[in-house]
């Protein structure tokens, strides 16, 4: 997969990408992502790229004019099945969202930043809008990166043990069940017997139940989202 973002704040996007799972997805060759300043499409001098909004009201708008000679240019070398739009008032993100992109090849991400971008940019180049949640973030950058770390898991290869995503929380609309480690004892803490007991089939019906029982304590609203 390869994921272009569009940028006000490159700075911000430097590290997320550098470590762990994303790196070994990019050093594997499964993910490559590469971050553009959208400065470069500046105007003028002084590379301006947002302006006051019309009919007046605080915060600076990103202009049409070079989002959309940034978006021209790299669709030029890249043909995208996305062009996503980080912003507060899309979709919110889930797990299903995520599983959903993973399956695409080519992303094109475009970060707001100040009020948010000219209005036409999203009418006539976004194919999808996305928010990481009902908060507001002073830019797009950070949810960004929070999308492209779900994505980035999710394709094939990437994890070591393969089936390893798929019990996830959220996957399967639960939430995962507990997980321990050694010591089996710590402090008289103990780790639930049936870990232990090397019993398969006991271990997957505890999983399941634990899964079950924390999803109807902590997050009841993904049980109605199976009917
Ligand atoms: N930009 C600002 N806030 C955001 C949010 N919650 N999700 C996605 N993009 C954003």
């Amino acid at each position: 997969m390869h994921i272009d973002i569009l940028s006000a704040v490159p700075d911000l996007l430097q590290s997320p990408f550098q470590h762990s799972i994303l790196q070994r997805a990019e050093q594997k060759g499964l993910l490559k992502v590469d971050v553009h300043d959208i400065r470069k499409w500046g105007i003028g001098k002084a590379r301006q790229i947002d302006d006051y909004q019309y009919g007046g009201g605080a915060g600076m708008v990103m202009l049409v004019e070079v989002l959309t000679n940034a978006i021209e240019a790299l669709a030029a070398e890249r043909k995208y099945d996305e062009i996503i739009f980080l912003t507060p008032d899309g979709e919110t993100l889930n797990q299903g969202i995520s599983n959903e992109i993973s399956l695409k090849n080519n992303l094109l991400l475009i970060c707001g930043h100040y009020k948010g971008i000219d209005e036409r940019i999203r009418e006539n180049f976004v194919t999808r809008e996305i928010s990481i949640g009902d908060y507001v973030l002073s830019g797009g950058e950070l949810a960004a990166a929070v999308l492209v770390d779900s994505i980035g898991r999710l394709l094939p290869g990437v994890l070591n043990d393969e089936t390893s995503a798929l019990f996830d929380s959220f996957q399967d609309n639960m939430l995962a069940p507990p997980v321990y480690t050694r010591p089996s004892n710590f402090r008289d803490w103990e780790v639930p017997p049936v870990l232990l007991s090397g019993n398969d089939r006991l271990i997957e019906e505890w999983r399941d139940e634990q899964a079950l029982d924390r999803t109807k304590k902590r997050r009841p609203d993904l049980l109605d989202l199976d009917e």
